[in-house]
């Protein structure tokens, strides 16, 4: 059976292992999924020994998906931009190429819930670390403006001269109402690791009442703390990361299964069930 795996730390609650699953079972696939525990010194082992006992591919979660992006032979472009890798493809002889979907995934995502009012005109991210730097290229080349907003400005800087056209909001601009440029037409993207923490953000109320979507990259059972304080702050439509989750999968399973991309929305809706 063709043998795929997760590595993270943590991933026992990854749910990688179900979403590819469910893919698998729409075209009458099988195989097998695994979580892969590992450790920053113990990374590059566990990748190559998975790939020498036949693995056919891997993803990549929080925190190695940097170490994955220096550890390949080769690496797609877009990943090279985002210094990222979520996905794995043996190319034999020990090669392995490094990609990132979860940018592409986050774009489909938001497609899908803005519908036919189609891409707002800017986005403003919040964060400048792996799951931010993913995320600028496929929104630019959509036609978005893109703004980064981080907490340090130090990790800023690079990312700037990475991506030309990459617009800088100070993250203390966001602690008061925002200005004229970010009317209605405007998604705010919440990709910091701070809901993973439960804290919320110094953002004004009025960041998320302008806004056209406010999305949450984390997910799970209840609100995140970013996507409570939007409620509180009367957001519009609010959105968390399940739905990227799903679409960088689908992604990375065409990488793997000859370009066959398999349908998203029944496995966002189970996984959704499932969760709560
Ligand atoms: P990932 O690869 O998942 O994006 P990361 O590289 O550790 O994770 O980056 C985490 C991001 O969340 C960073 O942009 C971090 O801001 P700093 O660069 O200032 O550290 C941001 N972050 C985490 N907790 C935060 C908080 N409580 N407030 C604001 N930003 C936060």
């Amino acid at each position: 059976m063709m043998q795929f795996t997760v590595f993270g730390n943590p991933i026992e609650h990854s749910l990688s292992p179900r979403i590819h699953q469910l893919f698998a079972e729409q075209c009458g696939k099988q195989l097998d999924y695994s979580r892969s525990l590992t450790s920053k010194q113990r990374f590059a082992g566990a990748v190559a020994s998975f790939f020498r006992a036949g693995g056919q591919g891997a993803n990549v979660t929080v925190p190695f998906k940097e170490q994955a992006a220096e550890l390949v032979t080769h690496l797609t472009p877009r990943a090279a931009r985002a210094a990222s890798v979520n996905t794995l493809i043996p190319l034999g002889q020990g090669q392995l190429a490094g990609d990132t979907t979860d940018g592409m995934g986050l774009l489909r995502d938001v497609e899908r819930l803005v519908g036919a009012q189609g891409l707002p005109q800017r986005v403003v991210i919040i964060g400048a670390g792996g799951a931010a730097r993913s995320v600028i290229e496929p929104f630019q080349e959509a036609g978005c403006e893109v703004y980064l907003s981080n907490r340090s400005a130090a990790k800023v800087t690079p990312l700037v001269q990475r991506f030309s056209a990459l617009k800088v909001l100070p993250f203390e601009a966001l602690g008061h109402s925002p200005s004229e440029e970010f009317n209605a037409n405007f998604c705010l993207i919440n990709a910091t690791s701070a809901s993973l923490a439960g804290h919320a953000l110094p953002i004004d109320d009025g960041w998320f009442s302008a806004g056209v979507l406010t999305y949450d990259m984390m997910y799970g059972a209840q609100l995140t703390a970013f996507l409570q304080q939007a409620k509180r702050a009367g957001a519009g439509e609010l959105a968390d990361g399940l739905g990227m989750l799903v679409e960088q999968a689908a992604l990375a399973f065409s990488l793997w299964h000859n370009g066959h991309v398999p349908e998203t929305l029944p496995v966002l809706h189970q996984l959704r069930a499932e969760l709560s």
